[in-house]
């Protein structure tokens, strides 16, 4: 496969993981590789990939003990170019103009109902009853002090309410249990969670449908926190501009996409518990102890011929799921202030070392005394973006947010911490906070505004830069002196 850059854009279509894999390939951003170990060796190989951004995805073969063809799929959606051909976008220049386009594509969604097709390659082959055994598919144990293997990492959990028949897709983490059983984690608050409870308050078991692997659109839509009621799948057709097409699962009756690879299905009953976890989080540690959790038991595996598993466990920040987050995220924290009736915001960047959550930095034009300080209070208290975000960098924008180090200059030189620091104290939390003790509820929130004063906008000392025409220039004869990145 050649490493050439050619170009994938919003104009190019595809129908399933096979296709976008296929458009990837032409734009030399996916590597093949054979014979990985999925014990631990290959969370060390999606370490190594996923740790910066914009790396290959890797199409991981042949891995030790498994049945050749059955792949995992590492690092899928760690650069922007995969990331817009899956969300339907123009290439982006940049990290703030993909969060520019995103933004402006949020606000004409509209939702689109999947649509039901009688037939789908993942129909292709059934195993049921004492024939199951999901261990013949690649299921790793990513981390040294993982609880087991996660075979669910990049995968959508599909749950129906038995109250009003709204069908949600979130992703769960599950891990392997045995031949037939699946962990089923999902915090408080999820929707898959919500509607466990509603089938146990019926007294009766919770239908769900595991895919794992699928057009990477429903992945993104998956893990996205859209508000109550709405199907994923009927948001990722407004993303699509057509219907998402799903199959009815046979056994559950839930719809799944058309373009799964393997779906498993099943029933998770009230108080059917396992020991599950702990398991490497996004924070970048061991996110809760080993404690009972609903267990899947699994009545029904659908699979395509040499099906491919999404693998995206998360490592630790930063990352180029941080990355994908931030991306995502940072689009809908703009929209979210500028709904508040915020102006002058130049960009925004939920930055991959703080997992694309903790930390975020906006520019924006002062406009006004306390302008500055206005928008960081209200992006802190957001919980669409950024829900246990710990830290607010507000800006001039003359900085690119998403360049740290212009960040930490315009903080060392723009702010001073007792004229530029506010605490936002018993702010919201959750479960994975390491910062606070344990079970706290509250956490705090520090906004900084690094901008200049705005007392003294005018007579602030003249920045020291480079003309970039000249600067150019200057590269073109002399840059052969200095590493490539500089
Ligand atoms: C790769 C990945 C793994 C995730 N794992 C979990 C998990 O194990 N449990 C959980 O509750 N949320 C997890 N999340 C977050 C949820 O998927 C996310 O909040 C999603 O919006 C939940 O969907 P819901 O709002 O429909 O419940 C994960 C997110 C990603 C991107």
């Amino acid at each position: 496969m050649s490493g050439t850059e050619a170009s994938i854009s919003a104009a190019e279509s595809y129908k399933d993981l096979r296709e976008w894999l296929s458009l990837v390939e032409k734009a030399g951003e996916l590597r093949c590789v054979d014979g990985v170990e999925p014990d631990l060796e290959i969370g060390e190989l999606a370490s190594l990939v996923c740790h910066s951004r914009n790396n290959p995805a890797v199409l991981c073969d042949r891995l030790k003990g498994v049945e050749g063809g059955y792949r995992v799929l590492l690092n899928a959606l760690g650069s922007r170019r995969r990331l817009s051909l899956s969300l339907r976008l123009p290439l982006p220049e940049d990290e703030v103009h993909f969060v520019r386009l995103w933004k402006e594509k949020v606000k004409t969604i509209s939702l689109i109902p999947h649509v039901k097709v009688e037939s789908s390659p993942v129909t292709k082959n059934r195993v049921m009853g004492k024939d199951i055994d999901i261990r013949r598919f690649p299921a790793p144990t990513w981390n040294l002090h993982d609880g087991g293997p996660y075979i669910g990492t990049g995968c959508c959990v599909i749950t129906r309410s038995p109250e009003d028949g709204w069908v949600n897709v979130g992703t769960y983490r599950a891990m392997l249990h045995g031949p037939d059983a699946l962990g089923f984690y999902a915090e408080p608050g999820r929707h898959g969670r919500l509607h466990r409870e509603q089938w146990w308050k019926q007294g009766k078991p919770c239908p769900v449908a595991v895919v794992l692997g699928c057009d990477p659109l429903v992945f993104i839509v998956s893990s996205l926190n859209l508000p109550a009621g709405t199907c994923e799948l009927d948001y990722a057709g407004g993303i699509k501009g057509e219907p998402v097409e799903t199959i009815e699962e046979p056994m559950t009756g839930l719809p799944v996409p058309a373009s799964a690879e393997c779906v498993i299905a099943g029933e998770s009953a009230e108080g059917d518990l396992l020991a599950e976890g702990p398991f490497g989080e996004w924070t970048g540690y061991y996110g809760s102890e080993r404690s009972p959790q609903p267990v899947i038991r699994i009545k029904s595996i659908l699979y395509r011929d040499e099906p491919i598993i999404f693998g995206r466990p998360p490592i630790k920040p930063p990352s180029s799921q941080a990355h994908t987050q931030g991306l995502l995220r940072s689009a809908l924290l703009w929209n979210y202030l500028e709904s508040a009736g915020l102006t002058g915001i130049k960009g925004v960047w939920l930055h991959e070392a703080g997992g694309g959550s903790l930390f975020s930095v906006i520019s924006v034009r002062q406009k006004y005394p306390g302008h500055a300080t206005q928008v960081g209070i209200v992006a802190a208290q957001c919980g669409v973006g950024i829900r246990n975000g710990r830290y607010v960098v507000v800006v001039d924008d003359d900085i690119d947010p998403a360049d740290l180090e212009e960040v930490v200059w315009a903080i060392c030189t723009r702010s001073d911490p007792e004229r530029s620091a506010q605490v936002i104290r018993r702010s919201f939390s959750s479960p994975l906070d390491t910062g606070v003790l344990p079970n706290a509820v509250h956490s705090s929130r520090l906004v900084l505004d690094a901008c200049k004063p705005y007392e003294r906008i005018h007579s602030f000392p003249q920045a020291v830069k480079t003309d970039p025409e000249r600067m150019a220039r200057a590269r073109k004869k002399w840059g052969f002196l200095v590493s490539p990145k500089e």
